[in-house]
């Protein structure tokens, strides 16, 4: 007989498997002389988990929805890193985003992936309002997932995908680059690359 807990399942995004190498190039990149990451939306944790080993040199803060955060710890227990805080429950729509209390200092990095199409736009707008507070002055942001551009779709399978996310929430859908950037210029952010991913996807890089 052991005492050992029974193993909690992962959750398991495949996605994650199939993204994280080409994000990855990205990131090793672009976070090459950053510190400190607050990823949004951190899902699964199967990101913060590969990103983190990959990249010792940060200290990767997951955040989610309250609801995700178990499956996260989860992933950050098993790996076990010694870079991977635990999990903040961050929903981008709350005034009061604990960024003081998680690194007390502003982060020089943040990360997303997959999450601008999934809130709703002023979940967009908040985040990255929230993002001016908890950003340093001279702040990396990596955006990674599809765009629409000029108010166009780059590929059949992106028009496919929006109309599936608008079926499933109407205020869901492919956010247009110009948009985003937009907002991202508000706070002082600007467009650095635009990286085109497999699957007609992007990762953008906007510095303060
Ligand atoms: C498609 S999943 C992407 C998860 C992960 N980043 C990935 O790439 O696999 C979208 C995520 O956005 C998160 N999300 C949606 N609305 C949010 C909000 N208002 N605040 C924070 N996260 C939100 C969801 O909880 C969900 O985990």
């Amino acid at each position: 007989m052991t005492d050992l807990p029974p193993p909690r399942d992962k959750p398991n995004a495949p996605s994650c498997d199939r993204n994280r190498g080409p994000i990855l190039e990205v990131l090793r990149d672009q976070f090459a002389r950053r510190r400190s990451v607050l990823e949004i939306g951190s899902g699964t944790g199967q990101h913060a988990v590969h990103f983190a080993a990959a990249m010792p040199w940060l200290r990767w803060q997951t955040s989610e929805r309250a609801l995700h955060l178990s499956g996260i710890t989860a992933w950050l227990d098993e790996a076990a890193l010694p870079n991977t805080p635990a999990p903040v429950a961050l929903d981008v729509t709350q005034t009061d985003w604990p960024v003081s209390t998680i690194a007390g200092d502003r982060f020089d990095a943040a990360f997303t992936a997959n999450t601008l199409h999934i809130m709703d736009w002023p979940a967009v707008e908040a985040c990255f309002a929230g993002l001016d507070r908890a950003l340093a002055d001279d702040a990396t942001l990596v955006v990674y997932g599809p765009f629409n551009v000029g108010g166009a779709y780059t590929s059949d399978s992106n028009r496919a995908f929006d109309l599936w996310l608008k079926a499933r929430d109407p205020h869901s859908g492919i956010r247009d680059l110009d948009a985003v950037d937009a907002l991202a210029s508000r706070i002082g952010l600007r467009l650095q690359s635009d990286v085109a991913m497999p699957s007609h996807n992007r990762c953008l890089v906007w510095r303060r």
